[in-house]
Protein backbone atom coordinates (compact mmCIF):
# COMPACT_ATOMS: atom_id res chain seq x y z
CA UNK A 1 0.00 0.00 0.00
CA UNK A 2 3.23 2.26 0.36
CA UNK A 3 2.46 3.40 -3.04
CA UNK A 4 -0.46 5.50 -2.62
CA UNK A 5 -0.46 8.79 -0.43
CA UNK A 6 -3.21 9.18 1.03
CA UNK A 7 -4.34 10.69 4.24
CA UNK A 8 -7.32 11.54 6.70
CA UNK A 9 -8.58 14.84 7.82
CA UNK A 10 -10.09 13.58 11.05
CA UNK A 11 -12.64 16.10 13.97
CA UNK A 12 -14.36 15.54 16.67
CA UNK A 13 -18.03 16.32 15.91
CA UNK A 14 -21.99 14.79 15.88
CA UNK A 15 -22.65 11.27 17.43
CA UNK A 16 -22.23 8.02 15.58
CA UNK A 17 -25.24 6.76 13.56
CA UNK A 18 -26.56 4.13 11.67
CA UNK A 19 -26.21 0.57 10.66
CA UNK A 20 -23.69 -0.92 8.49
CA UNK A 21 -21.58 -4.61 7.98
CA UNK A 22 -18.09 -4.35 7.93
CA UNK A 23 -15.80 -5.65 5.73
CA UNK A 24 -14.76 -10.06 5.15
CA UNK A 25 -12.76 -11.10 8.38
CA UNK A 26 -9.44 -10.90 7.14
CA UNK A 27 -8.25 -14.44 8.70
CA UNK A 28 -10.93 -16.30 6.80
CA UNK A 29 -10.29 -14.65 3.69
CA UNK A 30 -6.27 -15.77 3.90
CA UNK A 31 -7.45 -19.32 4.87
CA UNK A 32 -10.07 -19.47 1.94
CA UNK A 33 -8.04 -18.88 -1.26
CA UNK A 34 -5.08 -21.15 0.28
CA UNK A 35 -7.53 -24.11 1.55
CA UNK A 36 -9.62 -23.49 -1.50
CA UNK A 37 -6.45 -24.19 -3.65
CA UNK A 38 -5.77 -27.74 -1.82
CA UNK A 39 -9.11 -28.62 -2.25
CA UNK A 40 -10.63 -31.28 -5.20
CA UNK A 41 -12.97 -29.23 -6.45
CA UNK A 42 -14.37 -25.86 -7.29
CA UNK A 43 -14.85 -23.69 -3.52
CA UNK A 44 -16.93 -20.72 -3.74
CA UNK A 45 -16.24 -17.59 -1.96
CA UNK A 46 -18.50 -14.98 -1.55
CA UNK A 47 -17.99 -12.05 1.34
CA UNK A 48 -14.24 -12.18 0.55
CA UNK A 49 -11.80 -9.36 1.55
CA UNK A 50 -10.58 -7.26 -0.79
CA UNK A 51 -7.66 -5.94 1.20
CA UNK A 52 -3.92 -5.38 0.49
CA UNK A 53 -3.07 -8.25 2.82
CA UNK A 54 -5.65 -10.96 1.18
CA UNK A 55 -4.89 -9.76 -2.20
CA UNK A 56 -1.15 -10.55 -1.79
CA UNK A 57 -2.43 -14.08 -0.53
CA UNK A 58 -4.60 -14.31 -3.87
CA UNK A 59 -1.87 -13.39 -5.97
CA UNK A 60 0.53 -16.26 -4.40
CA UNK A 61 -2.09 -18.70 -4.97
CA UNK A 62 -2.84 -17.72 -8.74
CA UNK A 63 1.25 -17.59 -9.22
CA UNK A 64 0.98 -21.94 -7.78
CA UNK A 65 -0.84 -22.21 -10.82
CA UNK A 66 -4.37 -22.07 -9.58
CA UNK A 67 -7.43 -20.35 -11.32
CA UNK A 68 -9.24 -18.67 -9.37
CA UNK A 69 -12.79 -16.58 -11.18
CA UNK A 70 -13.29 -13.51 -9.85
CA UNK A 71 -17.21 -12.68 -9.95
CA UNK A 72 -16.69 -9.06 -8.28
CA UNK A 73 -14.18 -7.90 -5.60
CA UNK A 74 -15.52 -10.25 -2.94
CA UNK A 75 -16.93 -12.88 -5.20
CA UNK A 76 -14.81 -15.99 -6.16
CA UNK A 77 -14.85 -19.43 -7.54
CA UNK A 78 -11.33 -21.04 -6.61
CA UNK A 79 -10.34 -24.34 -8.97
CA UNK A 80 -8.27 -26.60 -6.64
CA UNK A 81 -6.60 -29.36 -7.20
CA UNK A 82 -2.46 -29.91 -7.44
CA UNK A 83 -0.04 -26.38 -7.10
CA UNK A 84 2.89 -25.91 -9.50
CA UNK A 85 6.05 -24.81 -9.36
CA UNK A 86 5.94 -20.62 -9.02
CA UNK A 87 8.72 -18.97 -11.73
CA UNK A 88 9.40 -16.26 -9.35
CA UNK A 89 9.50 -15.30 -5.39
CA UNK A 90 6.34 -15.30 -3.67
CA UNK A 91 5.20 -11.68 -2.76
CA UNK A 92 3.59 -11.90 0.53
CA UNK A 93 4.10 -7.92 0.98
CA UNK A 94 2.79 -6.95 4.18
CA UNK A 95 0.63 -10.13 4.90
CA UNK A 96 2.36 -12.17 7.97
CA UNK A 97 -0.89 -14.56 7.78
CA UNK A 98 -0.11 -14.89 4.34
CA UNK A 99 3.78 -16.21 4.61
CA UNK A 100 3.57 -17.97 7.26
CA UNK A 101 0.26 -20.30 6.62
CA UNK A 102 1.76 -20.41 2.99
CA UNK A 103 5.08 -22.09 4.35
CA UNK A 104 3.29 -24.40 6.17
CA UNK A 105 1.83 -25.58 2.82
CA UNK A 106 5.01 -25.04 0.71
CA UNK A 107 7.01 -27.50 2.69
CA UNK A 108 4.44 -30.30 1.78
CA UNK A 109 5.21 -29.42 -2.14
CA UNK A 110 7.14 -31.62 -4.80
CA UNK A 111 8.84 -28.46 -5.85
CA UNK A 112 10.82 -25.42 -4.65
CA UNK A 113 9.44 -22.31 -3.58
CA UNK A 114 10.37 -18.53 -2.31
CA UNK A 115 8.58 -16.78 -0.29
CA UNK A 116 9.16 -13.27 0.43
CA UNK A 117 7.43 -10.15 1.02
CA UNK A 118 7.98 -6.08 1.77
CA UNK A 119 10.56 -4.15 3.83
CA UNK A 120 8.46 -4.32 6.49
CA UNK A 121 7.58 -8.21 6.69
CA UNK A 122 11.15 -8.85 6.21
CA UNK A 123 11.61 -7.31 9.88
CA UNK A 124 9.35 -9.72 11.31
CA UNK A 125 10.13 -13.24 12.80
CA UNK A 126 9.89 -16.52 10.87
CA UNK A 127 11.83 -18.72 13.46
CA UNK A 128 8.86 -19.25 15.47
CA UNK A 129 7.60 -21.07 12.11
CA UNK A 130 11.04 -22.39 10.73
CA UNK A 131 11.76 -24.03 14.21
CA UNK A 132 8.77 -26.57 13.90
CA UNK A 133 8.50 -27.00 10.07
CA UNK A 134 12.62 -27.97 10.45
CA UNK A 135 11.59 -30.58 13.71
CA UNK A 136 9.01 -32.09 11.03
CA UNK A 137 11.99 -32.13 8.11
CA UNK A 138 11.27 -29.09 6.36
CA UNK A 139 14.26 -27.60 4.44
CA UNK A 140 13.84 -23.48 5.08
CA UNK A 141 16.51 -21.64 4.41
CA UNK A 142 16.59 -17.92 5.79
CA UNK A 143 18.96 -15.04 6.84
CA UNK A 144 18.26 -14.19 10.69
CA UNK A 145 15.06 -16.36 10.91
CA UNK A 146 13.54 -13.42 8.53
CA UNK A 147 12.24 -13.59 5.27
CA UNK A 148 12.92 -14.65 2.14
CA UNK A 149 12.20 -18.12 2.63
CA UNK A 150 13.55 -20.53 0.53
CA UNK A 151 11.80 -23.98 0.26
CA UNK A 152 13.49 -27.14 -1.15
CA UNK A 153 11.26 -30.16 -1.43
CA UNK A 154 11.57 -32.53 1.50
CA UNK A 155 9.77 -35.70 3.22
CA UNK A 156 7.66 -34.27 6.55
CA UNK A 157 7.15 -36.59 9.73
CA UNK A 158 4.70 -35.96 11.99
CA UNK A 159 5.87 -33.76 15.51
CA UNK A 160 4.46 -33.23 18.88
CA UNK A 161 4.92 -29.32 19.28
CA UNK A 162 4.37 -27.35 22.21
CA UNK A 163 3.70 -24.02 20.98
CA UNK A 164 5.49 -21.54 23.18
CA UNK A 165 3.57 -18.39 22.14
CA UNK A 166 -0.84 -19.06 21.44
CA UNK A 167 -0.26 -17.96 17.83
CA UNK A 168 -2.71 -19.32 15.14
CA UNK A 169 -0.35 -18.36 12.61
CA UNK A 170 2.61 -20.46 13.77
CA UNK A 171 -0.37 -23.41 14.86
CA UNK A 172 -1.53 -22.92 10.92
CA UNK A 173 1.77 -23.44 9.32
CA UNK A 174 2.37 -26.67 11.72
CA UNK A 175 -0.93 -28.24 10.87
CA UNK A 176 -1.02 -27.17 7.01
CA UNK A 177 2.17 -28.99 6.97
CA UNK A 178 0.62 -32.04 8.84
CA UNK A 179 -1.36 -32.63 6.07
CA UNK A 180 1.42 -33.28 4.12
CA UNK A 181 3.44 -35.94 6.86
CA UNK A 182 4.01 -39.28 7.77
CA UNK A 183 2.08 -40.17 10.64
CA UNK A 184 0.61 -37.68 13.35
CA UNK A 185 1.34 -33.99 13.91
CA UNK A 186 0.11 -32.87 17.31
CA UNK A 187 -0.12 -28.97 18.46
CA UNK A 188 -0.52 -27.53 22.17
CA UNK A 189 -1.26 -23.84 22.56
CA UNK A 190 -0.44 -22.68 25.47
CA UNK A 191 -4.07 -21.27 25.30
CA UNK A 192 -6.38 -20.51 22.78
CA UNK A 193 -5.66 -18.67 19.84
CA UNK A 194 -8.30 -18.15 17.01
CA UNK A 195 -9.50 -21.73 15.72
CA UNK A 196 -10.24 -20.67 11.72
CA UNK A 197 -8.08 -23.51 10.77
CA UNK A 198 -9.47 -25.81 12.53
CA UNK A 199 -12.77 -25.25 11.95
CA UNK A 200 -12.57 -24.90 8.09
CA UNK A 201 -10.35 -27.85 7.81
CA UNK A 202 -12.97 -29.35 9.48
CA UNK A 203 -15.61 -28.66 7.50
CA UNK A 204 -13.24 -29.76 4.60
CA UNK A 205 -13.20 -33.06 5.68
CA UNK A 206 -9.48 -33.26 7.12
CA UNK A 207 -8.15 -36.02 9.86
CA UNK A 208 -8.20 -33.07 12.24
CA UNK A 209 -9.32 -33.41 15.93
CA UNK A 210 -9.29 -30.76 18.61
CA UNK A 211 -9.15 -31.51 22.16
CA UNK A 212 -8.93 -28.10 24.30
CA UNK A 213 -5.77 -26.98 23.58
CA UNK A 214 -4.53 -29.89 21.60
CA UNK A 215 -5.33 -30.23 18.01
CA UNK A 216 -4.24 -33.47 15.87
CA UNK A 217 -3.63 -34.02 12.24
CA UNK A 218 -3.36 -36.74 9.64
CA UNK A 219 -2.53 -36.76 6.21
CA UNK A 220 -5.84 -38.10 4.95
CA UNK A 221 -8.10 -38.52 2.08
CA UNK A 222 -9.08 -35.61 -0.63
CA UNK A 223 -10.28 -32.34 1.00
CA UNK A 224 -13.22 -31.02 0.18
CA UNK A 225 -14.77 -27.76 -1.50
CA UNK A 226 -16.35 -25.50 -0.17
CA UNK A 227 -19.41 -22.76 -0.33
CA UNK A 228 -19.43 -20.25 1.90
CA UNK A 229 -20.02 -16.87 3.23
CA UNK A 230 -16.70 -14.90 4.87
CA UNK A 231 -18.19 -13.20 7.65
CA UNK A 232 -17.39 -9.52 8.92
CA UNK A 233 -14.33 -9.02 10.64
CA UNK A 234 -14.57 -8.47 14.82
CA UNK A 235 -11.19 -6.90 14.32
CA UNK A 236 -12.37 -3.99 11.86
CA UNK A 237 -15.77 -3.88 13.87
CA UNK A 238 -13.63 -3.38 16.79
CA UNK A 239 -12.38 0.47 15.80
CA UNK A 240 -16.08 0.74 15.33
CA UNK A 241 -16.73 0.22 18.53
CA UNK A 242 -14.43 1.83 20.46
CA UNK A 243 -15.54 5.00 18.07
CA UNK A 244 -19.14 4.45 19.33
CA UNK A 245 -18.51 4.18 22.56
CA UNK A 246 -16.40 7.40 23.33
CA UNK A 247 -18.29 9.60 20.89
CA UNK A 248 -21.06 10.86 22.94
CA UNK A 249 -24.93 10.15 21.30
CA UNK A 250 -23.41 7.56 19.63
CA UNK A 251 -26.21 4.59 18.64
CA UNK A 252 -24.74 2.36 15.99
CA UNK A 253 -25.23 -1.32 14.71
CA UNK A 254 -22.91 -3.66 12.60
CA UNK A 255 -24.73 -6.61 11.07
CA UNK A 256 -22.31 -9.80 10.02
CA UNK A 257 -19.86 -9.70 12.30
CA UNK A 258 -17.67 -12.36 13.08
CA UNK A 259 -18.61 -13.43 16.96
CA UNK A 260 -15.73 -16.61 17.39
CA UNK A 261 -14.85 -16.46 20.86
CA UNK A 262 -11.27 -16.36 19.87
CA UNK A 263 -11.89 -12.98 18.24
CA UNK A 264 -14.28 -11.17 20.83
CA UNK A 265 -12.03 -10.45 24.17
CA UNK A 266 -12.16 -6.87 23.05
CA UNK A 267 -16.41 -6.83 23.16
CA UNK A 268 -15.87 -8.79 27.23
CA UNK A 269 -13.32 -6.42 27.91
CA UNK A 270 -15.26 -3.36 27.17
CA UNK A 271 -18.28 -4.47 28.63
CA UNK A 272 -16.66 -5.22 31.89
CA UNK A 273 -15.57 -1.55 31.85
CA UNK A 274 -18.98 -0.14 31.54
CA UNK A 275 -19.44 -0.09 27.18
CA UNK A 276 -22.81 -0.46 26.58
CA UNK A 277 -22.21 -3.17 23.63
CA UNK A 278 -25.57 -5.71 22.80
CA UNK A 279 -24.27 -8.88 20.76
CA UNK A 280 -27.35 -10.78 18.63
CA UNK A 281 -25.90 -14.13 17.22
CA UNK A 282 -27.88 -14.39 14.27
CA UNK A 283 -26.60 -17.78 13.06
CA UNK A 284 -23.67 -19.53 11.21
CA UNK A 285 -21.50 -18.43 8.47
CA UNK A 286 -18.31 -20.42 7.04
CA UNK A 287 -18.43 -22.31 10.51
CA UNK A 288 -18.45 -19.48 12.51
CA UNK A 289 -21.36 -17.78 15.10
CA UNK A 290 -21.87 -14.17 13.38
CA UNK A 291 -24.29 -11.79 14.49
CA UNK A 292 -25.01 -7.99 14.94
CA UNK A 293 -23.48 -5.66 17.57
CA UNK A 294 -25.41 -2.68 18.58
CA UNK A 295 -22.59 -0.08 20.62
CA UNK A 296 -24.08 2.73 22.52
CA UNK A 297 -22.12 5.74 24.16
CA UNK A 298 -20.99 4.71 27.61
CA UNK A 299 -18.43 6.10 29.85
CA UNK A 300 -15.73 3.77 30.73
CA UNK A 301 -13.67 2.70 34.05
CA UNK A 302 -10.48 1.67 33.69
CA UNK A 303 -9.47 -2.50 33.68
CA UNK A 304 -6.41 -4.72 34.13
CA UNK A 305 -6.05 -6.66 31.17
CA UNK A 306 -3.92 -10.30 31.27
CA UNK A 307 -3.40 -13.50 30.71
CA UNK A 308 -6.07 -15.53 27.79
CA UNK A 309 -7.91 -12.42 26.41
CA UNK A 310 -4.72 -11.00 25.38
CA UNK A 311 -4.93 -13.16 22.81
CA UNK A 312 -8.61 -12.53 22.21
CA UNK A 313 -7.90 -9.26 21.17
CA UNK A 314 -4.33 -9.18 20.35
CA UNK A 315 -4.88 -7.03 17.26
CA UNK A 316 -7.07 -4.54 19.02
CA UNK A 317 -4.90 -3.13 21.47
CA UNK A 318 -3.75 0.07 19.63
CA UNK A 319 -7.18 0.73 19.24
CA UNK A 320 -7.95 -0.08 23.04
CA UNK A 321 -5.15 2.24 24.04
CA UNK A 322 -7.25 4.94 22.68
CA UNK A 323 -10.52 3.74 24.78
CA UNK A 324 -8.02 3.32 27.81
CA UNK A 325 -7.17 7.04 27.19
CA UNK A 326 -11.17 8.14 28.02
CA UNK A 327 -11.62 5.19 31.07
CA UNK A 328 -11.65 6.75 34.71
CA UNK A 329 -8.48 4.82 36.63
CA UNK A 330 -5.72 3.21 35.10
CA UNK A 331 -6.04 0.59 32.91
CA UNK A 332 -3.44 -2.09 32.85
CA UNK A 333 -2.26 -4.27 30.37
CA UNK A 334 0.31 -7.32 30.71
CA UNK A 335 1.44 -10.03 29.03
CA UNK A 336 0.61 -8.08 25.60
CA UNK A 337 4.92 -8.51 24.51
CA UNK A 338 3.63 -9.80 20.88
CA UNK A 339 2.57 -6.40 20.15
CA UNK A 340 6.04 -5.66 20.09
CA UNK A 341 6.55 -8.25 16.62
CA UNK A 342 3.38 -7.45 13.93
CA UNK A 343 3.35 -5.01 11.57
CA UNK A 344 5.14 -2.58 13.74
CA UNK A 345 6.19 -2.87 17.58
CA UNK A 346 2.92 -1.71 18.30
CA UNK A 347 3.25 -0.25 22.10
CA UNK A 348 6.03 1.62 21.10
CA UNK A 349 4.62 3.27 18.05
CA UNK A 350 0.88 3.51 19.22
CA UNK A 351 2.57 5.84 22.24
CA UNK A 352 4.48 7.61 20.40
CA UNK A 353 1.89 8.58 17.97
CA UNK A 354 -0.96 9.07 20.94
CA UNK A 355 1.59 11.55 22.59
CA UNK A 356 1.75 13.57 19.66
CA UNK A 357 -2.23 14.30 20.57
CA UNK A 358 -0.70 14.75 24.28
CA UNK A 359 -1.57 11.47 25.76
CA UNK A 360 0.29 10.54 28.31
CA UNK A 361 1.45 6.58 28.28
CA UNK A 362 3.85 4.22 30.18
CA UNK A 363 5.35 1.51 28.15
CA UNK A 364 6.28 -1.48 29.44
CA UNK A 365 7.86 -4.70 27.96
CA UNK A 366 4.84 -6.49 27.74
CA UNK A 367 1.99 -3.56 27.61
CA UNK A 368 1.13 -0.27 28.78
CA UNK A 369 -0.22 1.87 31.52
CA UNK A 370 -2.51 4.39 30.57
CA UNK A 371 -4.32 6.72 33.22
CA UNK A 372 -7.61 7.46 32.05
CA UNK A 373 -9.62 11.34 31.79
CA UNK A 374 -6.90 12.65 29.15
CA UNK A 375 -7.63 15.25 27.17
CA UNK A 376 -6.35 14.65 23.47
CA UNK A 377 -5.67 17.77 21.18
CA UNK A 378 -5.57 17.44 17.19
CA UNK A 379 -1.94 16.77 16.07
CA UNK A 380 -0.53 15.48 12.87
CA UNK A 381 -0.11 11.52 13.42
CA UNK A 382 1.04 8.65 10.93
CA UNK A 383 0.11 5.29 10.12
CA UNK A 384 3.37 3.89 10.19
CA UNK A 385 2.41 1.42 6.72
CA UNK A 386 0.15 -0.63 9.79
CA UNK A 387 -3.42 -0.54 9.02
CA UNK A 388 -4.35 -0.63 12.72
CA UNK A 389 -2.01 2.48 13.94
CA UNK A 390 -3.62 4.38 11.43
CA UNK A 391 -6.99 3.59 12.01
CA UNK A 392 -6.52 3.84 15.83
CA UNK A 393 -5.41 7.40 15.27
CA UNK A 394 -8.52 8.11 12.97
CA UNK A 395 -10.55 6.69 16.13
CA UNK A 396 -8.82 8.82 18.29
CA UNK A 397 -8.81 12.18 16.44
CA UNK A 398 -12.35 11.85 17.07
CA UNK A 399 -12.34 12.07 20.42
CA UNK A 400 -9.61 15.06 20.46
CA UNK A 401 -10.16 18.62 20.26
CA UNK A 402 -9.54 20.17 16.93
CA UNK A 403 -8.05 18.85 13.65
CA UNK A 404 -6.16 15.70 13.56
CA UNK A 405 -4.52 14.50 10.26
CA UNK A 406 -3.42 10.61 9.98
CA UNK A 407 -0.98 10.59 7.26
CA UNK A 408 0.26 7.19 5.19
CA UNK A 409 -3.69 6.39 5.76
CA UNK A 410 -3.60 4.27 2.42
CA UNK A 411 -2.18 1.27 4.72
CA UNK A 412 -5.70 1.06 6.14
CA UNK A 413 -6.45 -0.56 3.37
CA UNK A 414 -4.24 -3.67 4.45
CA UNK A 415 -7.63 -5.21 6.59
CA UNK A 416 -10.30 -2.70 6.14
CA UNK A 417 -10.73 -1.17 2.91
CA UNK A 418 -13.03 1.46 2.72
CA UNK A 419 -12.79 2.29 6.29
CA UNK A 420 -13.07 6.43 5.80
CA UNK A 421 -15.64 5.65 3.75
CA UNK A 422 -17.87 3.77 6.81
CA UNK A 423 -17.10 5.99 9.09
CA UNK A 424 -18.60 9.10 7.42
CA UNK A 425 -21.50 7.10 6.67
CA UNK A 426 -21.71 6.58 10.25
CA UNK A 427 -21.87 10.41 10.32
CA UNK A 428 -17.52 10.74 11.53
CA UNK A 429 -16.15 13.88 10.41
CA UNK A 430 -13.21 12.04 8.33
CA UNK A 431 -11.94 13.33 5.08
CA UNK A 432 -10.34 11.07 2.91
CA UNK A 433 -7.59 13.03 0.67
CA UNK A 434 -4.55 12.60 -1.87
CA UNK A 435 -2.13 15.99 -0.75
CA UNK A 436 -2.45 16.16 -4.32
CA UNK A 437 -5.75 17.56 -4.57
CA UNK A 438 -5.29 18.82 -1.17
C1 LIG B 1 -3.84 -14.29 12.69
C2 LIG B 1 -3.25 -14.57 13.88
C3 LIG B 1 -2.73 -13.54 14.80
C4 LIG B 1 -3.23 -12.15 14.45
C5 LIG B 1 -3.16 -11.89 12.97
C6 LIG B 1 -4.01 -12.91 12.21
C7 LIG B 1 -4.34 -15.39 11.86
O1 LIG B 1 -1.32 -13.53 14.71
O2 LIG B 1 -2.51 -11.18 15.15
O3 LIG B 1 -3.62 -10.59 12.67
O4 LIG B 1 -5.10 -15.16 10.90
O5 LIG B 1 -3.99 -16.55 12.13
P1 LIG B 1 -0.39 -14.52 15.63
O6 LIG B 1 -0.73 -15.90 15.28
O7 LIG B 1 1.01 -14.17 15.25
O8 LIG B 1 -0.71 -14.16 17.04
Amino acid sequence: MANIDKRWRVRAGAPLQGTTPVPGDKSLSHRAVMFGALAHGVSHVRGWLAAGDTEASLASIRRLGVKIDRHDLNTLTIHGGALHKPDSPLDLVNAGTGIRLLAGIMVGQPFASVLDGSTQLRRRPMKRIIEPLTRMGANIAAVEGKAPLTITPAALKGIHYEMPMASAQVKSAVLLAGLFAEGETVVTQPGPARDHTERMLTAMGADLQVEGNVTRVRAGGLLKPFDTTVPGDASSAAFVIVAATLVPGSDVTLTGVNLNETRTGIIDVLQGMGADITVTETGLEAGEPVGTVRIKHAKLKAAEVGGEVVVRMIDEFPVFMVAALHAEGETVVRDAEELRVKETDRIAVMAGELRKLGAQVTETSDGFRIVGGQTLTGAVTDGHDDHRIAMSMAVAGLVASGETTVLDAACAADSFPGFAKIMAHLKADITEYEPEAS
